[in-house]
């Protein structure tokens, strides 16, 4: 799996060098000066989200599972002159902040069906109590359309199981959205996408 990542990665920019709008949106409503403003990107590719999280002052890990996509993420953050721990890791070997993490962002990370709910237990572990989940990806009506995501449609999400993965959490948004992708030369043209903001509770 991670060679497949590696191979696209290759290729720079293949999500673009622009932080996903939703991620804009919702970090801008948050405050990265409140004590303990940690915040994670997993499966974060070559780091579009996290070089914009850090410059607007969130102290910011990454990891992805492809060597290639970490290499990049380090360097678009050097040339961005901010601070981002990117990490090479599998999402069920990354260990994080014992304390856990203000802001978890998850971004088109869609996992094999048997493993989807076991890796949002984990996401659902690294927030601390307080903290919130920010995700998007793609919901099955995604399948007819060619603007990205797996073809696979036990890997995609609907409200029910974002709710029911998430259950521990206190649901905040949780809605699909037909909209236009301009995420670099893999994300674009008109998809179908679901927005999802949870909450632990303190
Ligand atoms: C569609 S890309 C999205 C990248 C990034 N979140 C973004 O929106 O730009 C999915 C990413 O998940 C990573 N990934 C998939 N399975 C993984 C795993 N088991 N552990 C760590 N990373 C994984 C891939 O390497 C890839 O970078």
């Amino acid at each position: 799996m991670h060679r497949f990542w590696d191979e696209r990665y290759q290729q720079e920019g293949v999500y673009g060098r622009k932080p996903n709008p939703f991620w804009v949106r919702q970090l801008d409503k948050l405050s990265p000066e409140e004590p303990n403003s940690h915040l994670l990107l997993p499966c974060e590719g070559e780091g579009r989200n996290a070089v914009w999280a850090a410059r607007k002052g969130w102290k910011v890990d990454a990891f992805d599972g492809s060597a290639v996509a970490t290499k990049t993420c380090e360097r678009w953050a050097e040339e961005a002159n901010v601070q981002v721990k990117a990490h090479h890791a599998d999402a069920f070997e990354f260990k994080g902040e014992v304390s856990g993490y203000s802001v978890v962002g998850l971004f088109y990370a869609h996992m094999p069906a048997h493993l989807r709910s076991r890796f949002h237990r984990r996401v659902s572990k690294w927030l601390r109590p307080g903290g919130r989940l920010i995700l998007e990806g793609f919901e099955p009506r995604q399948l007819g359309l060619h603007s990205g995501g797996p073809k696979d449609e036990a890997m995609l999400f609907t409200p029910e199981i974002l709710a029911s993965d998430f259950d521990g959490l206190e649901v905040i948004l949780n809605e699909t959205a037909s909209v236009e992708l301009d995420e670099g030369p893999y994300h674009q043209g008109p998809a179908h996408i679901i927005q999802f903001i949870a909450q632990k509770s303190t």
